[in-house]
């Protein structure tokens, strides 16, 4: 699972790998480091100079992100981990709990990922969640077996002995089940706590050796007293004080780049999205104006969203910063070009450009002016938690995902990354930017693709004109379905211009004009889309809006395809 695939803060074409440049050494993801245990220990949530923090052991389930989310939400800091990552690595985290977490394996299935020798032995108390229960049963001489039928979905809970971990709930209770092997005995000294209607064991804990398995899966909201769950294993169990929030992250961020950046200047570039504002905004309060800000308006933005950038950024929160209007020198570079990448690489090659140009003429008054005037040294990239799970789960990893990348910064730019939303899931760099108190319109924005509108005109060149009649129309949905109070429901909305025409008759007239396709998904990460049902009569209010108000459009239609088979975008 990924989180919104928002434009990079520094390139419009994808997140924008690091290639090559220096990662943050002190990075609370970024393993195998002296520091990677304790980096977060003086900051938020600690106790002593402890950091509480819960490792979750991926065994490959689909919800294992989902649980290292629901761990936060119970104020609690979280890493997802690989399940093979070697036991060093996890004490030297020092965790106050462990988690393993679903998986599809079958603990009979040749290769299926096993218990890592001496995770139990770490003296931190482990809990496995469905196919992490199994692997618990079958290391420690329970029965698991291959039931005649699977439980897939609702099922009912009976809390038959509560013991620490059920305790105060009711006995009668629904939960989530996605399991086809069943454990059928707990292991020797383990006490049964629970039984559904197809799992004779659905819930077991040996207290004094603090291991707990529950079959069911506590961290979908199809299980009402998962969240409760959770919190007791998290608070009376592990021991763990609910202190991760929006203010003690952004506190804690704020720190941290002041220690990395000193007196070094800053440069960050604003795309307009919520990933690099958030992180331009902890920047600012961190070191002032040793940062600077450039944003690169390259004419494919929605319309009047430039403008909202730089008076958010320069009026309100008197961020020192540089718009670049290149409007000109993209349409100049989309001339005549209608392949799809070719698109992106166009506007990615002529943004790395314009950010060079901005870049060079930041020099760095550190060296007293001795090397002629040279870049920032530190560059604001705004890398999320998921970004790092993707690219090696904060195991050594490889680069960051290039979906959709065809560009990033060259690396002859020698930046020093600062990277304060590299521990953040997408909700919580939301509730940090509410915290700064970024405008709702800004925290809440749907994901809009670097490369912009002009990935939208499809089949065509990106002109001034279609643009034009794109972003008016790309401006009447927006505005119908905020009034709708759809917008956030949404994962995105947005308008595509096919290059064709269609015939239609407007008063006694014949028209030749635009079809304008209308595009709006449901979706929690973007892998998958649904269409989403938006009622009849806002369809029509939005086509007849439409019509009327944009002389070239006649004609506005809906698409109904989800991903797969079909993508979000159409280029
Ligand atoms: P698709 O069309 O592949 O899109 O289903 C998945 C998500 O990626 C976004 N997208 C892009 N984002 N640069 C970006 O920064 C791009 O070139 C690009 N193409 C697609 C798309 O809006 C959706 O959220």
């Amino acid at each position: 699972m990924s989180d919104a695939p928002e434009p990079s803060a520094i390139a419009p074409v994808g997140r924008g790998a690091a290639g090559g440049r220096v990662l943050d050494a002190e990075n609370p993801c970024e393993p195998g480091t002296a520091t990677s245990a304790t980096v977060l220990a003086d900051g938020a949530g600690r106790r002593g100079t402890e950091l509480a923090k819960i490792i979750v052991l991926d065994y490959g389930g689909q919800y294992s992100q989902l649980i290292a989310r629901r761990v936060r939400d119970c104020g609690v800091f979280s890493e997802l981990l690989p399940h093979h990552v070697p036991l060093e690595e996890i004490a030297a985290r020092k965790p106050r709990g462990i988690i393993l977490s679903g998986g599809p394996a079958s603990v009979y299935a040749q290769g299926a990922p096993p218990l890592e020798p001496g995770l139990l032995e770490l003296g931190v108390p482990v809990m496995g969640i469905c196919y992490g229960m199994q692997l618990l049963v079958h290391e420690l001489g329970g029965r698991v077996e291959q039931a005649e039928v699977g439980e897939f979905g609702r099922s009912d809970l009976h809390i038959s002995d509560a013991g620490t971990l059920l305790h105060g709930l009711p006995r009668e209770q629904t939960c989530w089940m996605s399991h086809r092997d069943t454990v059928f005995e707990p292991p020797p000294g383990f006490s049964a706590l629970a039984s559904s209607s197809a799992s004779p064991v659905a819930a077991i804990e040996h207290r004094e050796r603090a291991i707990y398995g529950i079959q069911f899966h506590p961290e979908v909201v199809h299980t009402p007293y998962g969240q409760e769950i959770l919190t007791r294993f998290l608070t009376e169990i592990c021991g763990c004080e609910p202190t991760w929030s929006a203010a003690s992250i952004a506190d804690e961020q704020i720190r941290r780049i002041r220690k990395q950046v000193g007196g070094g200047k800053v440069i960050c570039g604003l795309s307009g999205g919520v990933d690099s504002s958030v992180a331009a905004l902890l920047v600012h309060r961190a070191v002032g104006d040793q940062l600077t800000c450039v944003f690169v308006d390259h004419g494919l933005m929605r319309k009047d969203e430039g403008e909202q950038v730089v008076s958010t950024f320069r009026d309100t929160f008197k961020v020192p910063l540089v718009a670049v209007d290149a409007e000109s020198r993209f349409l100049e570079k989309l001339k005549g070009v209608t392949d799809p990448e070719a698109k992106r690489k166009a506007i990615g090659a002529e943004f790395i450009r314009v950010f060079e140009e901005e870049a060079a003429k930041l020099a760095d008054s550190e060296d007293g002016g001795s090397s002629g005037g040279r870049p920032a040294r530190f560059l604001v990239q705004g890398t999320l938690y998921s970004d790092v799970i993707e690219s090696g789960g904060g195991t050594g990893a490889a680069t960051i995902k290039s979906h959709h990348n065809v560009g990033g910064l060259p690396d002859d730019l020698q930046f020093e990354l600062v990277e304060p939303l590299r521990a953040l899931f997408k909700d919580e760099v939301r509730a940090v930017g509410a915290e700064l108190g970024l405008p709702e319109r800004l925290v809440w924005r749907q994901p809009f693709p670097g490369p912009g509108l002009a990935i939208r005109i499809v089949g065509g060149e990106a002109t001034k004109q279609r643009l034009d009649v794109l972003r008016e129309a790309d401006h009447i949905l927006q505005d119908e379905i905020r009034r709708a109070g759809l917008y956030r429901e949404l994962w995105q909305s947005f308008c595509v211009l096919p290059d064709v025409r269609t015939v239609g008759v407007q008063g006694d007239e014949r028209t030749y004009g635009y079809v304008v396709v209308v595009r709006a998904v449901t979706s929690d990460d973007a892998m998958t889309a649904d269409w989403a049902r938006l009622p009849y009569d806002l369809l029509e209010t939005i086509a007849s809006r439409m019509i009327n108000e944009i002389r070239d459009v006649n004609r506005v239609v809906l698409d109904i395809t989800s991903k797969p088979p079909g993508t979000i975008e159409w280029e």
